[in-house]
């Protein structure tokens, strides 16, 4: 069975989906101030590498773990949830299936205690 990564066009997409993705996170007054200052360049990369893993498409996550790198930055659950939405939206765009956002959006929702109010 072709994994997600697969499904939604391999790397180039996954790119775009994340590209996609932080112009919505960062256009939004509540999450946006968050990633002031930040080399956006390269938390895209590392998003990149995460979802490349979780949609099945054996690539490789290099950066830290989700407890060290969002230690000290206070992410409210507010802002958690406006960053869901934003992906859930994105992940619309792409005529996925719904059990690949589902499995997408689950991954993603269990990571909640390693983000928030760290
Ligand atoms: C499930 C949701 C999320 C995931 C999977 C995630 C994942 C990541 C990853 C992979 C990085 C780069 C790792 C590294 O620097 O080694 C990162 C960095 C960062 N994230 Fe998140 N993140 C999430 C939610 C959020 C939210 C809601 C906010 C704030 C609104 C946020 C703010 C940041 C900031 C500011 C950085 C840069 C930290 C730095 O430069 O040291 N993240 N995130």
């Amino acid at each position: 069975m072709a994994s997600i990564y697969d499904k939604i066009g391999g790397l180039p997409s996954l790119v775009a989906v994340i590209d996609r993705l932080y112009s919505k996170v960062l256009a939004d007054p509540i999450t946006g101030p968050a990633f002031e200052g930040r080399d956006l360049d390269r938390v895209k990369r590392y998003q990149v590498e995460m979802f490349g893993v979780i949609m099945g498409g054996g690539l490789l996550y290099t950066g830290r773990g989700m407890s060290t790198t969002h230690k000290g930055l206070r992410i409210q659950k507010q802002q958690f949830d406006v960053f869901c939405r934003y992906l859930l939206e994105t992940l619309e765009e792409l005529n996925l299936d719904q059990e690949s956002k589902d499995i997408i959006m689950r991954f993603v929702t269990e990571m909640e205690g390693k983000i928030v109010n760290r």
